[in-house]
């Protein structure tokens, strides 16, 4: 018998020892641990097979990203405002003595955008029953269906009633990817590597808001100006990416013991950790599937005093996250960047240079997130945010003014303006991007995952929709103001995941309930907690377990 001690190290690293011979490896403080006699650390490796069922799942991804960068390009071309938004349309072409940062400010225009969040909203709640019982890749397959038929809708769209239809149909659509797509890479993982290869499923996203927002910037040079039908039809492709990628998905051992499929399960762990020896990892993953039969209400338990610190994390890193303001950049990009002056190519043109951006800083965080941790990223990524939209207040505001009139923009001022954007966008796609949907799929125990992930999902549709919809609005009143209203958010975000998130980068899934316990605030609710798997409390604040 060798005793593992595990201690906590102060706010990010754990340690872990060897009770016999006394060595002592550093978990979480200082990169991916090594393994040593005795360490616990499961077997197994970054296997192909692991990759590539994770790749294929994380490009659910795409479609939520398609959908991001599609619309703010659709609603800024004229041909579709002509069809569907008439009166949008001639305020903007018409009407010259209005303010400029109110041309756009139109309630049905931004409900065309917002709609689909609250369809997302709706289905989240339904997916987790179906993710619960009967796997994560159903729950795929229903959100890659659903999807393809709200694209057709779309592109074929020839009344307002079927736009909105459609949208609804997307959200659907997205409800059940977002709900499935990150807890089936989390728990695919292994655990060493669960940041990166979750942060896949950003990585998606990322390539679909960039993929979209250059498909309109050519679908809006088709001549007889039916280049929307295109834009809206393309979401049918990564619809069906994933809907064909889920069918030949495996389950996850997570959930197939979830499900009773013990034995199967442990071949598929053996399968996907590329070792024979899987037995450690088994056990833990049979002993929280236990644990969680004997919840028979996810999410009335949610509500319990030892789940709070996961359900306040699941309520507010998604709100968090969309409350830095990330959407009014990614939805009107070509928008804002036509109020501050640039041309309607120009603008549209803007928006793919602001999702290259996206995308390559998105790497940065599959590169660090187990290196450096998640606290350190969110903690970089908010600073760097504030600074930006501080300037970009100051750039703006100085030119508009009040009343919105810039007169001639020279050239320069704009480049300043869209280079602090882009690095704001950078620090937003290394921190909050990913991590406010990889974080929480990390920290929910088995018992409450799917019930707590679409809490996480709904929150984020709830924010989305609350950002998109008033946005154009509060851009109308708050002027240049708006970006320091998003200022005061990172500020409170970032004091946040300061004082109150434990780092959980290499900590496996099912032990997670550790970090909680040995928070200096968080433990308070853990009081009548058992550790995971036997891991007990000693004296001296070290958790001491027996294998
Ligand atoms: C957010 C989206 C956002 C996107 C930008 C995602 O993590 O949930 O709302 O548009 O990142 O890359």
């Amino acid at each position: 018998m060798s005793i593992i001690a595990y201690k906590y190290t102060g706010d990010s690293s754990f340690s872990k020892s060897n009770g016999s011979s006394g060595k002592q490896i550093v978990m979480a403080g200082g990169g991916i641990p090594t393994s040593t006699g005795g360490d616990k650390a499961y077997p197994g490796n970054l296997t192909l097979y692991v990759t590539f069922t994770c790749v294929v799942a994380a490009m659910g991804g795409l479609i939520f990203g398609y959908d991001i960068g599609i619309s703010g390009g659709v609603t800024s071309m004229n041909p579709f405002l002509q069809k569907f938004f008439p009166s949008v349309y001639r305020k903007q072409i018409e009407d010259t003595s209005t303010n400029q940062y109110c041309k756009f400010d139109s309630q049905i225009l931004t409900m065309f955008t917002s709609s689909l969040y609250l369809a997302a909203l709706v289905s989240s709640l339904v997916a987790s029953t179906v993710t619960r019982k009967l796997g994560r890749k159903l729950s795929m397959l229903f959100g890659g269906i659903l999807f393809c038929a709200g694209a057709l809708m779309n592109g074929f769209a020839q009344a307002i009633w079927m736009l909105i239809v459609g949208r609804i149909l997307l959200g659907f659509g997205i409800g059940f990817a977002n709900q499935s797509v990150p807890l089936y890479l989390s728990e695919m993982a292994p655990y060493k590597y669960r940041g990166a290869l979750n942060i896949g499923f950003q990585l998606s996203c990322t390539i679909g808001i960039l993929v979209a927002n250059m498909l309109n910037y050519f679908f809006d040079m088709i001549k007889g100006g039916w280049g929307w039908r295109l834009s809206l039809g393309g979401a049918v492709i990564p619809a069906l990416i994933i809907t064909i990628g889920s069918l030949f998905l495996p389950e996850t051992p997570n959930s197939m013991i979830e499900r009773g499929n013990k034995e199967e399960a442990r071949e598929k762990l053996r399968r996907i950790r590329g070792v024979d020896n899987v037995d450690q990892e088994f056990y833990d993953l049979v002993m929280a599937s236990e644990a969680s039969k004997m919840v028979e209400h996810p999410w009335r338990n949610l509500l319990q005093k030892k789940y709070r610190p996961q359900l306040i994390m699941a309520i507010l890193i998604p709100a968090f996250q969309q409350l830095t303001g990330i959407n009014v950049i990614m939805f009107y990009a070509p928008v804002l960047f036509k109020t501050i002056g640039f041309g309607g190519k120009a603008s549209l043109m803007s928006a793919v240079i602001t999702g290259s951006v996206n995308v390559m800083a998105t790497c940065v965080s599959i590169y660090g997130v187990d290196r450096w941790g998640r606290r350190f990223l969110f903690l970089e990524g908010g600073t760097q945010m504030l600074i930006c939209q501080v300037a970009v207040a100051i750039f703006i505001g100085s030119k508009f003014g009040i009343d919105g009139n810039p007169g001639e923009l020279p050239k320069w001022y704009a480049l300043v303006v869209v280079l602090f954007i882009c690095l704001y966008v950078s620090g937003f796609a290394w921190s909050w991007g990913p991590l406010g949907w990889l974080v929480p799929s990390e920290i929910f125990p088995l018992e409450i995952r799917s019930a707590a992930q679409s809490i996480t999902v709904s929150m984020n549709m709830i924010f989305t929709f609350i950002v998109a919809q008033v946005f154009l609005t509060m851009l109308c009143h708050l002027k240049f103001g708006l970006f320091i209203f998003f200022a005061f958010w990172v500020v409170v975000m970032t004091a946040f995941i300061y004082v109150f998130l434990p780092e959980t980068k290499n900590i496996p899934i099912e032990e997670m309930v550790v970090v909680w316990k040995n928070h200096w605030f968080w433990s308070r609710f853990m009081v009548d907690v058992e550790y995971p798997n036997g891991v007990e409390m000693t004296n001296g604040g070290q958790l001491v377990k027996e294998v």
